[in-house]
């Protein structure tokens, strides 16, 4: 018998929860070279992180922290459990080492993740958590909000920063939530929750990012960006899976419908990720991910402006060794500009650039 694509990936989720995985995937961890970075007041081990939707109930954080990442996000998480889509919902597409998914935020609701990250946390991780927050596929779009709040309350404490996921394209409505007036409601109520949060639990505010798509259109991204830093968001994370589909891309699972993530993903989301560093300045980080499967793919988003990254697909194409491989390269590239770390030579870099010219990804 033949497993499809999530059975495949079930099976894998189950493995790498286990205690043998957990221990013998160390040795992945000990092969990544320290590359810290400080974002948001925090010291990621390296720049380099797992985006969420391989583990969306939190069940295999300890094996993928071991795989070396610096940070790891898990989810999306609703409030309540739901099943997602009808199968068959991922299809992948081997040549292009690309995944079309359109999973629907398939979970087992926010209390049974809390339940299996609270379990993990009785030994501390060395790698950071980012918990991916969502809206259940019925509530109406008030109640959407109100996922929102609910997820944020849940994980306020237990995560190192936590992500608004209103991006994903197989959710109906979920990214109309982009749009100016819906964002700014959704922002405006989440703020004011999070502030009152730190005042209940007298800490610091947790870093909260928002997860933009690629197929935003340019005035839309924008306003978001603005609306964005109206409320002093720490971080965008940029970006989702495409409903776009390029026209070079052949294989015949190019028409199921749903996100597209890897390679093809690549100059889409970097011109993203360009324009929206080309408005913030600087001003906060942004988290890139889409298409990052090497050093270089990496590289060129930092160069686009990202201040972190993130991979899904790749990981699932290479296995493990693609952190200790990407991080390596990053650290090479980052040695020829002399500078005190790995930001700093980043900055450089990026200046360099621009003094031979605009960059196009
Ligand atoms: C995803 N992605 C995703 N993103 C998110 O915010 N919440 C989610 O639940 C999921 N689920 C999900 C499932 C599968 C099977 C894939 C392949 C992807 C999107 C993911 O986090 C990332 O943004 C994109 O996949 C682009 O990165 P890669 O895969 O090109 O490195």
């Amino acid at each position: 018998m033949q497993l499809d694509e999530e059975d495949a990936s079930k099976l894998v989720l189950k493995v790498s929860g286990n205690k043998i995985a957990k221990r013998t995937s160390k040795i992945y961890r000990k092969q990544v070279p320290k590359l810290p970075v400080n974002i948001f007041g925090k010291t990621f081990a390296n720049p380099v992180g797992l985006a969420p939707g391989l583990d969306k109930d939190g069940l295999a954080l300890t094996t993928f922290s071991n795989f070396g990442f610096g940070f790891i996000e898990v989810g999306t998480v609703t409030p309540l459990p739901q099943s997602g889509n009808p199968r068959p919902r991922v299809f992948r597409i081997v040549e292009d080492e690309a995944i079309v998914n359109r999973l629907g935020f398939n979970n087992n609701g926010l209390r049974k993740f809390e339940i299996n990250l609270r379990h993990t946390l009785k030994s501390p991780l060395p790698s950071l958590i980012g918990i991916n927050i969502g809206a259940n596929q019925f509530s109406a779009k008030d109640d959407a909000i109100k996922d929102y709040v609910r997820g944020l309350e849940a994980f306020y404490l237990l995560a190192d920063y936590i992500v608004i996921n209103i991006s994903s394209p197989n959710t109906k409505g979920l990214r109309d939530l982009q749009l100016k007036g819906e964002f700014e409601k959704l922002l405006s109520v989440v703020m004011e929750k999070r502030l009152k949060l730190a005042s209940n639990h007298d800490s610091g505010k947790t870093p909260i990012s928002i997860k933009v798509a690629p197929d935003l259109e340019q005035q839309d991204l924008l306003a978001l960006v603005e609306v964005a830093l109206q409320y002093e968001v720490d971080a965008i994370t940029a970006t989702n899976s495409t409903i776009m589909r390029p026209s070079s891309l052949t294989h015949k699972n190019y028409d199921q419908s749903g996100g597209l993530s890897g390679r093809p993903l690549a100059p889409i989301s970097n011109r993203i990720i360009q324009m929206i560093s080309e408005i913030t300045q600087g001003s906060i980080p942004i988290i890139g991910v889409g298409g990052v499967s090497s050093a270089e793919d990496a590289w060129q988003k930092f160069l686009c402006g990202a201040d972190l990254v993130q991979l899904c697909s790749a990981l699932v194409y290479t296995g493990p060794t693609i952190v200790k491989n990407i991080v390596v390269g990053l650290a090479d590239r980052a040695k020829k500009y002399d500078a005190l770390n790995f930001s700093s030579a980043v900055k450089l870099a990026r200046e360099q650039q621009n003094r031979a010219g605009p960059y196009s990804p």
